[in-house]
């Protein structure tokens, strides 16, 4: 069905009928997909259009309303692989507002309908999860269940059990002899990662996001496989309750939860009238990405029960509650092609241009692709439509595609075996991720990125030399290296295109101006693979001049702070390449020039490299004042014993730290031998 979603509706209502009949279609099969399967294809914005084209068209159109439509149906139902379970009290979904607007609509009803002015809400995130209801009787849990439909759930009460924030036994005062509890079980943002970062190693399929996994490890056959996962639960209201009266308004019966020892929704708070809700919508929009879980907008409820009874229902939702959503963060769209890019080091990074979407405010037509694993892995192929996100600030990226939707003939994309601006052979060195272009210097693209990376900010800061300069210096043969651009005179500046006179003098005192740097922004510049600011400054700090850098061999390297094995090697490497030697010395021939670092001598520390860890209790010295000692001297001391521990310090009373040294044979040393050992 999913070949048919673009069809669009006319006005005719014999059309109008095929369209209903067709979305309907579509909306339980994506129901299915979403909460049977747990496997959606279509972003969550898409379902939502549907529906609403839906639900618009049984509005203007009441003679093709109908009680079974998707539109008056809460989730999917349950699956025969789990016990059905009866919901004392049906489950209900929230209608959606996308805008302020749709919100103001919300307040006005419950206002007309109440006959108040203002009316007092409860505000709290909608968190993205699963559905549950959790029975508790005389305290006790004694059965959790998914949503299902709405009135039959799956029983999951094993699984629920394995999740450690869901209490056993409800402590406290004014437990009820029987509650259902309703919430959200969902994934942390870290547990997420965390767990798709070991399905990634164990080579297993990734889930899409945070919801997927929840929903995916919940509805486990097994409950060892739900154990494993990082789940948590946030309550958001209550279903039938008997004996032991609750509170009269919601967020006091959400702090009687949290009595009991249910967490209730974090950052929920009591707020009054629309001007309220929109104030903590954008307070929540501006803080979403720093939450710890996923959330895709806020919900509102009326907070007195009371006034909840009064509104009722309609359908599947209630009348006292919205969820005002955030703009969609993924969206559908078509690759169009795809390409590389070579940067400065020669590094290809495929990319695809993309049919423009829009996607959390902002249109995205391009997206880069990392390298070629991340390409090969997504299998993305030129007119696939695939799934663009953009969380927040971050880069937009394809999560995936929607193989149901990939045209045929399509096939995967290669990354080219030639440069394609030079023509050189592309390589890619064993247990690498990235393909470079061998091409070098030769390469026009590499070269005009070492120029640019040459004359940018953090590294000589020329003023003036930008991409459509950079571009014509190269490909007029002007500048074959970042020395030749001080060779550059005004007048053969001011030949090149969209340049005056007065920008070609201006780029040419910018060159002069730049000639006085610093030796940290120098090895910056000259573009060492792997040397960045920090690597460049604490070069500069050790060694102090260029001299001594240049001659260093890489196992010297690595007695810089933070220089490992690899960035040593690419400095050594660099340095004993001929043509950058004569680039080197023809800058400096061009009177580039900076003060060089007085480098302080190295504080006298014997105990350099040397781990040691402390343990039971010391007489004549706090285990402090030893760590301090041994510090100073230029010792680690560890708070746990392994493998690279070298020495244990044993006191009184000494813990499992030492019986693990005994065990993995490492020395061990009294109060008298760390003395000893400091005093000489
Ligand atoms: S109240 C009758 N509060 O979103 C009221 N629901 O799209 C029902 N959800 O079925 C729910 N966060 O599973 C409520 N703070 C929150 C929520 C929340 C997430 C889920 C819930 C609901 C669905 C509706």
């Amino acid at each position: 069905p999913s070949q048919t979603y673009m069809t669009k509706i006319s006005k005719l209502p014999d059309n109008v009928a095929a369209r209903v009949k067709e979305l309907r279609a579509l909306i339980n099969y994506h129901n299915n997909r979403y909460h049977v399967l747990d496997d959606p294809e279509i972003p969550d914005a898409e379902y939502d259009r549907l529906m609403r084209e839906l639900q618009s068209l049984e509005e203007r159109y009441p003679e093709f309303a109908a009680t079974d439509s998707p539109t008056r149906q809460v989730g999917a139902h349950p699956l025969k692989k789990f016990a059905a379970v009866n919901h004392e009290t049906p489950m209900l979904s929230l209608a959606n507002a996308f805008s302020e607007q749709e919100v103001a609509d919300f307040d006005r009803r419950v206002r007309e309908k109440l006959v108040v002015d203002n009316v007092e809400y409860v505000a709290e995130p909608k968190l993205d999860g699963l559905a549950v209801n959790l029975l508790y009787i005389d305290g006790k849990l004694v059965r959790g269940a998914t949503r299902g439909d709405g009135a039959t759930g799956e029983d999951i009460t094993q699984n629920i059990r394995t999740i450690a924030p869901i209490p056993q036994l409800l402590k406290g005062k004014h437990v009820p002899r029987m509650i259902e509890v309703r919430g959200e079980v969902y994934l942390p943002k870290k547990g997420f990662a965390e767990m798709n970062a070991r399905a990634l190693e164990r080579g297993e399929k990734i889930f899409a996001n945070p919801r997927n996994a929840a929903a995916g490890s919940l509805r486990q056959l097994d409950p060892r496989i739900t154990a494993q996962r990082p789940l948590a639960m946030i309550c958001h209201g209550v279903g039938r309750s008997e004996d032991g009266s609750l509170p009269a308004r919601y967020s006091d019966i959400s702090q009687r939860l949290s009595e009991w020892g249910l967490q209730g929704t974090p950052e929920q708070k009591v707020v009054h009238g629309l001007d309220g809700c929109i104030a903590y919508y954008q307070d929540i929009a501006a803080r979403r990405s720093a939450l710890a879980y996923e959330i895709d907008g806020v919900v509102y409820k009326v907070n007195s029960i009371e006034q909840q009874q009064q509104l009722g229902f309609v359908s599947r939702a209630p009348r006292w509650a919205i969820a005002h959503k955030f703009p969609a963060q993924e969206e559908m769209t078509r690759v169009v092609s795809i390409g590389v890019q070579v940067g400065r080091t020669g590094a290809l990074t495929p990319g695809a241009r993309l049919e423009p979407v829009s996607v959390g405010g902002v249109t995205v037509t391009n997206v880069t692709l990392h390298n070629q694993d991340d390409l090969e892995r997504k299998d993305i192929r030129v007119g696939d439509t695939v799934i663009v996100r953009r969380a927040g600030d971050v880069i937009p990226e394809i999560v995936g595609v929607v193989l149901e939707r990939r045209p045929p003939g399509t096939t995967p994309y290669r990354i080219p075996a030639q440069c394609p601006v030079c023509g050189s052979d592309v390589i890619r060195a064993e247990g690498e991720a990235i393909a470079r272009c061998s091409g070098a210097l030769f390469c026009p693209a590499q070269r005009k990125e070492g120029i640019l990376h040459f004359a940018s900010r953090h590294a000589l800061d020329i003023e003036g030399v930008g991409e459509k300069l950079v571009d014509q210096l190269v490909e007029h043969d002007l500048v074959k290296n970042v020395a030749d651009l001080y060779l550059l005179t005004p007048e053969l500046l001011a030949g090149l295109e969209r340049m005056g006179e007065k920008s070609a003098a201006n780029v040419h005192a910018a060159l002069q101006r730049s000639k006085q740097t610093t030796l940290p922004r120098f090895l910056y510049a000259i573009g060492i693979r792997e040397v960045g600011q920090s690597t460049a400054a604490a070069l500069a700090k050790y060694f102090g001049n260029l001299e001594i850098i240049k001659q260093t061999d890489k196992e010297t390297l690595q007695n810089v702070p933070d220089i490992g094995p690899i960035v040593a090697a690419h400095i050594e490497t660099f340095f004993r390449q001929p043509h950058n030697i004569e680039v080197i010395e023809k800058l400096l021939a061009a009177g580039i020039r900076w003060a060089d670092i007085k480098i302080e001598p190295a504080p006298h520390a014997p105990l350099k490299g040397k781990t040691f860890v402390l343990t039971g209790s010391l007489e004549t010295l706090s285990r402090e004042q030893a760590k301090e000692k041994l510090e100073a001297l230029g010792a680690k001391v560890g708070s746990s014993v392994s493998a690279k521990t070298h020495c244990v310090v044993a006191g009184a009373d000494p813990g499992s730290k030492l019986d693990k040294a005994q065990q993995l044979g490492i020395e061990i040393m009294d109060e008298a031998g760390l003395l000893a050992l400091l005093k000489s």
